[in-house]
């Protein structure tokens, strides 16, 4: 599905990272600590809004599908809900796709990076066709990669990292692309238990066998399985709120961007 990353119109920059995680993550406190970032460190970057719903963004996006589609007025017109109706509009926004890759690609030799946000339930982009449509066009022409935000001190608790991983996990099959953890709130919780568990099934069985439940014998046999994909990623604690690991991040952006220019 990303065949075209050999042609000959394939650019090795800017690095399009696309932002998803459950809500709550701190994805977009995170996204707005990344904006931040690159206006005092000299990276060049544009910023990408997706989510057709959200009424105010703490950061300024050049690209905003907000400007494109009114998403109440697709509500009205198409008789939706919340959820139908932000989908509806991201399939509309997802049929003009090709132009918005344009406007990139002319500016691509002043750009870095694409921080790209995603709407605020995660499923309707990792899970539509229209996310897939969008994913694929930026797979096509630049190196992409997704991040995946964690919550990291609900991530404490062994059953909720495992629905985490798994989530994860889905969206490195779907979407085959580069995937960075960015493990997130870590000045409230650490991630060191997360690269244990990650590290070592044995620890993580461990603490998931204190909860005697069905589903932490259920667990327990979900990390044998993860540990292939636990080899397919890299993972950073951040802090959208303190700004700590941003620079460890942006590092695992640049590996997993010339892993993709190696293996797509
Ligand atoms: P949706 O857009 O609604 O999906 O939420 P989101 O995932 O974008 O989360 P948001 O950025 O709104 O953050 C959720 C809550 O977590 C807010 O109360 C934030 O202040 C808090 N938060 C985000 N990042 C951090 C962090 O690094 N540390 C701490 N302590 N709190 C954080």
């Amino acid at each position: 599905n990303i065949e075209g990353a050999s042609s000959s119109n394939f650019k090795r920059k800017p690095v399009i990272i696309i932002v998803v995680g459950m809500a709550g993550s701190g994805k977009t406190t995170f996204l707005h600590r990344l904006v931040a970032h690159t206006h005092t460190s000299n990276i060049r970057g544009y910023v990408m809004n997706l989510d057709p719903a959200v009424l105010t963004l703490p950061f300024g996006a050049n690209i905003d599908i907000r400007d494109t589609v009114r998403y109440k007025e697709v509500m009205k017109q198409f008789n939706l809900g919340p959820n139908g109706g932000i989908l509806t509009s991201l399939n509309l926004f997802a049929t003009k796709f090709d132009e918005v890759i344009s406007v990139i690609e002319k500016r691509a030799d002043e750009l870095d990076y694409v921080l790209v946000d995603t709407p605020g339930q995660i499923e309707i982009f990792t899970w539509s066709a229209s996310g897939a449509i969008i994913t694929e066009a930026f797979a096509s022409t630049f190196p992409t990669v997704v991040t995946y935000v964690v919550d990291t001190p609900r991530a404490e608790n062994p059953t909720t990292f495992m629905s985490n991983m798994l989530y994860a996990c889905s969206i490195l099959y779907k979407t085959r692309l580069p995937l960075v953890l960015a493990f997130n709130k870590i000045d409230v919780a650490q991630h060191q238990f997360a690269l244990e568990w990650m590290e070592d099934f044995e620890a993580f069985q461990a603490a998931s066998s204190l909860d005697h439940s069905y589903t932490s014998t259920l667990t327990q046999s979900l990390s044998l399985v993860l540990d292939e994909f636990y080899q397919n990623l890299r993972s950073v604690g951040v802090s959208a709120v303190s700004g700590a690991g941003v620079e460890a991040f942006f590092k695992a952006i640049e590996a997993s961007a010339e892993e993709y220019m190696e293996n797509y």
